[in-house]
């Protein structure tokens, strides 16, 4: 049975290879994140933590809005990117779970773009909601993303886009190392009623990320003490978290703080 401490040093040990810092030197946001930094300026505009910041791609974007940004990262190469791109942040080698340094009540927002806490087991993942909600003050915002459970993920022998051919010449260059990969860790996957721990196609397959539904999202952020406010696909349509959507591989949330810890 793999446990909590495996699967996250699994996934941290893959990003602490920095293997693709040139894939994340990118500006390109999507709908859904220009809509989330558009709706909350104003949180925005104060004290930001950002988990995660890979070599910036996000974090240009909060340095222009944030009186103050820190930036968590635990890849020494992403984070030297990402104060390269971004020179106003204070970006520091660390696990995004380790926060016990910061005072409780000292942040209008917290960002985790790109699915970052799904890297995350689910014992691990609610600790760090609840951290969270603790040093974000009432009112503070959490930004991120995460893995949509309602939408089928894909195995490394099934093309992306049969119609496509520059995605499926990479498919191809990518299908014995994703195979390799999948054939290694598959054995770790899991199924629960909330979430699934799942061998996902990110890097070649490389890594086992968490997957979850938005009505057990909205649950799972009450519970950590947020009111979920706002739930998106990458496209930036709004949706019932209710409904089970399945046509985004990915959902982006937006929570508040509900009440003091
Ligand atoms: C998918 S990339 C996203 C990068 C960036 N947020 C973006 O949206 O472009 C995830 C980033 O989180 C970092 N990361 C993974 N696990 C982490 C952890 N436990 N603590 C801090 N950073 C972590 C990785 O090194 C990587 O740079």
């Amino acid at each position: 049975m793999i446990d909590a401490f495996r699967l996250s040093e699994l996934n941290a040990g893959v990003w602490r290879r920095g293997d693709w810092v040139s894939v994340y030197e990118d500006r390109r946001l999507s709908p859904a994140e220009i809509l989330l930094l558009l709706r909350h300026r104003e949180p925005l505009s104060g004290r930001v933590l950002e988990l995660g910041p890979g070599a910036g791609r996000v974090t240009a974007y909060l340095a222009e809005l944030a009186s103050e940004l820190t930036a968590l990262e635990i890849s020494p190469d992403m984070a030297e990117a990402c104060r390269r791109r971004v020179p106003s942040a204070t970006v520091e080698v660390r696990d995004m779970q380790d926060l016990g340094g910061i005072a409780g009540g000292s942040l209008e927002a917290v960002v985790g773009t790109c699915n970052v806490i799904d890297v995350l087991d689910d014992g691990e993942r609610r600790a760090l909601l609840a951290e969270l909600h603790r040093i974000l003050v009432p009112g503070g915002v959490l930004l991120f993303s995460s893995h949509n459970r309602d939408h089928r993920a894909r195995r490394p022998w099934e093309p992306r886009d049969w119609r496509n051919p520059k995605a499926l010449a990479g498919d191809v260059v990518r299908l014995r190392d994703g195979v390799r990969n999948h054939r290694r860790l598959h054995r770790f996957e899991r199924d629960s009623d909330d979430y699934t721990l799942r061998n996902d196609e990110a890097h070649s397959f490389s890594m086992i990320l968490y997957a979850i539904g938005a009505a057990a999202q909205q649950r799972q952020l009450t519970e950590a003490g947020f009111t979920l406010e706002l739930c998106l696909t990458d496209d930036g349509e709004p949706v019932d978290p209710g409904g089970a959507p399945d046509r985004s591989p990915y959902l982006h949330y937006a929570a508040r703080c509900s009440s003091a810890s």
